[in-house]
């Protein structure tokens, strides 16, 4: 499913829905896509969403920041800076945070490889070909997340 966004606001209708979808069980996203279009600030507010109180910064030197929400443990990942030997250091976080009962964001996941679960909710983030404006936030299928994305259509 492919969702277009004209401005912040329209992200932030979009970061609610999707976030009034998310249980206890947690959800693993990946978010992949073109530099500066809007990744973190849909993961922001997300967690407004989620009463979040901490900073969310867009990291960065940091590449995994944890949050407390009464939900579940958040994790938030930036691969950007991430270089080949660094990803061997989070891995066993990146396995350990794909299991249920953490929410995990993955900013950058292109450069995770073949680290990321099969099991992951993808969303590609592209800025529109004609408008800079646009952006597209691609929620791309998979055998679990099917209802979730059929849900996130409707609350739209
Ligand atoms: N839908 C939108 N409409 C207008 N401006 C936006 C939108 N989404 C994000 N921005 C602005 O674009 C800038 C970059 O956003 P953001 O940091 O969320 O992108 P990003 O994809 O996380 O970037 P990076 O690739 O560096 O991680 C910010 O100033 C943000 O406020
Ligand atoms: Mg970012």
């Amino acid at each position: 499913m492919k969702i277009k966004v004209k401005n912040l606001d329209e992200t932030k209708k979009m970061a609610q829905a999707f976030a009034s979808l998310i249980d206890k069980k947690g959800l693993f996203v990946t978010l992949t896509g073109d530099i500066g279009a809007g990744k973190t600030q849909f993961i922001r507010y997300i967690l407004e969403y989620l009463n979040v109180k901490d900073k969310v910064t867009s990291p960065s030197f940091v590449i995994l920041n944890e949050y407390k929400s009464e939900l579940c443990p958040i994790y938030h990942f930036d691969l950007y800076r991430l270089e080949e030997k660094g990803l061997k250091s989070i891995i066993s976080e990146l396995r350990e945070y794909s299991k249920e009962g953490y929410l995990t964001f993955i900013e950058w996941a292109e450069f995770a490889h073949d680290e990321i679960p099969k099991n992951a909710f993808k969303i590609n983030v592209l800025y529109d070909e004609d408008d800079v404006d646009i952006r597209w936030f691609e929620f791309i299928e998979n055998n679990n997340n099917k209802e979730f994305i059929e849900n996130l259509s409707k609350r739209l």
